[in-house]
């Protein structure tokens, strides 16, 4: 089958057009490669892609409607979207709040307008994000919780996306699924996340901000257990629209960040020099998915806990690190 795939050269969505081509899918891929963080790493990613056979790519921004519109109308045989294009990061929305609202908002709508375009298209899966969970404290976060606390523009953007999704859905009867996903890690990760700069600051000997010693809790996600997740939501559409579905996509582990900082060091062979502050009031304190919803429609079992995937992103980020070294 064609799958459309936004932010094919970003973290996520690299591993996720991977996995689709090695099952036998051809994948259309879409990115902007913007600089909010190394582009080397977005270009490497994509150069992977490109060498396998089904991959084809569109450089271009998904708020752009004529540029999505013109690589719609060449690929009217789609038959998914798994629609990962955004700006990501809760801090920077303090930084740029407007490249939220046009890729996350903007850019979305581009998105659902081109999906209900798509004559053949069966399924939309798109990236949400825990964020939405914002305020709430009541753990682990279920998707019937209410999520009306956002704590970042990031996450407000995200839950506008989740009911716009909602609004396509009632009106085109668009068959959707949002993925709130949980702080994922791995290989060819993302350089502004905690454990990708905490480890380059550690190898380089600098010194890392943790904040409230390092007490703030997350559920830490491996990447390859998000992509089974990914693919195994998009193999399977909902009955019904409306409304459209929403999966928390998570570990169901949750660690302190002092934790990750322990095991970063013990892969790294070297000692953290831990700088405390305060937490910002964007972050939140807590993360804890629940899972059930997502298990019982795809048999999603995440079976990669922190102290096995952290080997494994060092081992990738030491070789990564020796590339771009060398130029
Ligand atoms: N990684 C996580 O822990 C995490 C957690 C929650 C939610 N998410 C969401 O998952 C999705 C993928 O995240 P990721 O970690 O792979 O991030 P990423 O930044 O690595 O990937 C996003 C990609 O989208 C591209 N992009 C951004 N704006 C674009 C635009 N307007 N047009 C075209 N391309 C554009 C970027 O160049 C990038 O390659 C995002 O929607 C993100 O908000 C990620």
């Amino acid at each position: 089958m064609k799958v459309l795939v936004t932010g094919c050269a970003g973290f996520i969505g690299y591993h996720v057009a991977e996995a689709l081509l090695a099952r036998g899918d051809s994948v259309v891929g879409l990115d902007c490669l913007n600089d909010y963080y190394d582009v080397r790493l977005k270009q490497a990613r994509l150069e992977r892609l490109r060498r396998q056979a089904g991959f084809a790519f569109h450089h271009l921004d998904i708020a752009d409607k004529d540029a999505v519109r013109a690589v719609i109308t060449g690929n009217d045989d789609i038959v998914g979207i798994v629609h990962l294009a955004a700006q990501a990061g809760v801090r920077y929305s303090l930084v740029d709040p407007y490249a939220y609202v046009h890729s996350n908002v903007m850019g979305h709508v581009v998105m659902l307008e081109a999906a209900r375009r798509l004559g053949r298209l069966r399924h939309m899966v798109f990236a949400s994000t825990s964020s939405v969970y914002g305020l709430n404290t009541e753990m682990p976060f279920r998707e019937t919780d209410r999520v009306d606390t956002p704590v970042s523009l990031y996450a407000a953007t995200k839950r506008a996306d989740e009911l716009m999704g909602h609004a396509y859905a009632h009106l085109f009867g668009l068959k959707l699924t949002g993925l709130r996903f949980f702080t994922v890690y791995g290989p060819w990760g993302r350089p502004d996340m905690a454990y990708f700069s905490f480890a380059k600051a550690i190898m380089a000997g600098e010194p890392i901000t943790l904040y409230e010693e390092g007490r703030l809790r997350r559920d830490f996600t491996y990447i390859d257990d998000i992509v089974a997740g990914v693919v195994g939501a998009l193999d399977r559409p909902p009955e019904d629209p409306c409304p459209p579905r929403l999966l928390n996509i998570g570990n169901h582990q949750v660690e302190e960040v002092r934790e990750l900082v322990h095991l970063l060091e013990e892969s790294l062979g070297r000692k953290a020099i831990i700088r405390s502050a305060p937490k910002p009031a964007v972050d939140v304190e807590a993360t804890y998915a629940a899972i059930d919803a997502i298990h019982t429609l795809t048999g999603f079992t995440p079976s990669t806990p922190l102290s096995l995937g952290v080997p494994r992103f060092v081992a990738w980020f030491r070789e990564w690190q020796a590339k771009i070294s060398v130029g």
